[in-house]
């Protein structure tokens, strides 16, 4: 690529960081701006990670030369500043959820498609060669009818009320941090059965269980039934340690995807398993050559380059689909989230 995309980082916490680190093994990406709420953290990353410092969101959107966005606040602050950058005419590459529900998302898929920006959701894993490989298994009948998907993400934060893992205000809870990823497998997964890019669900059975001070989802799981025989069993939680694999089943075999999240952030080999009847499971090894998040900024970027202003790897019209279910899911588990 003759031309880097100009990015900008908007906040300096955990996720920008390892963002960052991977930008700058893109292809096709380059960093030449972060804003944060404090000057001597925007000066602290850009010292680590090169670009200008901004000592706030505003200044970083309004940066002539930042081109793309890369929103990594807490979720509840996603919606403020996607719509301001759009505002601005700037691209965004917003973490997930896009926005706290469907509405919200919605408002900003609108004001991305009226401004003719490119907008995506941070689903990284969807950019990344080893779920192409898995897809390509399932369209080619490596493991025969699909009909069964079982999907959790999960991990035991210790609670601290004023963690976004764990705050109200905070946009905190199982559903929203990490619930996204195993809905997403699933309608990834039944769309591949018919050859579609995704496919909703027509029915969605949830539970959660609440933390007690604060009302978030501690973990939560649900059932969702396609209309193509496909159903998903999927599991998600920040208060419950989960195996963090996804399995699909169909009439022939079954796949394991050990690591189908947070796939690489170093450049080892990772496997798919393709078990076919009693034999030793046959090992399907993807070589990485760049990091996982270097994946998703060349993606966002090849994108553009192509005149797109949705994302192949993770349209608008799937994040919307994606942010359906979790509304259900949410409501059917009993979160409510006060104003943030
Ligand atoms: N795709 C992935 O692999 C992945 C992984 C982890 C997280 N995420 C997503 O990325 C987002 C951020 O997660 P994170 O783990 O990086 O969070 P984090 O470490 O807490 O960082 C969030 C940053 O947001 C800024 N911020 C603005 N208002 C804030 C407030 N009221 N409270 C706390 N921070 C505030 C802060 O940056 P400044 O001080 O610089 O303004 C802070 O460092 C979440 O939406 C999460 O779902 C995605």
């Amino acid at each position: 690529m003759s031309r880097r995309l100009s990015w900008g980082i908007l906040s300096t916490g955990r996720i920008a960081g390892v963002f960052a680190r991977g930008l700058a093994g893109s292809r096709t990406g380059r960093l030449v701006a972060v804003g944060s709420r404090t000057l001597a953290s925007a000066q602290a990353f850009a010292a680590e990670h090169g670009g200008r410092a901004h000592s706030d969101y505003e200044a970083l959107i309004a940066d002539p030369e930042v081109e793309a966005v890369y929103l990594a606040t807490p979720h509840p602050l996603h919606e403020r500043w996607a719509l301001k950058a759009i505002a601005a005419g700037k691209h965004v590459l917003c973490e997930k959820p896009l926005t706290l529900d469907f509405v919200s998302a919605r408002r900003v898929v609108e004001a991305a498609r009226a401004r003719n920006v490119l907008l995506m959701e941070g689903f990284m894993y969807r950019c990344h060669p080893q779920t192409a490989r898995v897809m390509e298994l399932i369209r080619a009948g490596a493991i025969g009818r699909v009909g069964l998907v079982q999907a959790a993400f999960g991990f035991n934060m210790p609670f601290d009320a004023g963690r976004r893992f764990w705050s109200n205000t905070l946009g905190g809870g199982g559903i929203l941090d990490v619930g996204g990823y195993p809905v997403s497998w699933a309608r990834l997964v039944a769309g591949a059965v018919d050859g579609l890019p995704f496919l909703d669900p027509v029915k969605i059975e949830g539970a959660g269980v609440l933390h007690p001070q604060t009302g978030v989802d501690a973990y939560a799981a649900a059932l969702l039934t396609f209309s193509n025989g496909v159903i998903a069993q999927v599991s998600c939680g920040v208060g419950l340690a989960q195996d963090n694999v996804v399995r699909i089943y169909g009439s022939e075999g079954w796949l394991l995807v050990p690591s189908p999240y947070v796939i690489n952030r170093d450049l080892s080999p990772t496997r798919i398993l393709l078990h076919r009847g009693a034999a030793k499971p046959e090992e399907l090894i993807v070589t990485p050559d760049r990091l996982l998040y270097a994946y998703e900024a060349d993606a966002f970027a090849d994108a553009l380059a192509a005149g797109l202003r949705d994302a192949p790897a993770m349209a608008c019209a799937d994040t919307l689909g994606n942010m359906a279910v979790l509304d259900t899911w949410l409501r059917q588990a009993g979160v409510v989230y006060k104003d943030s």
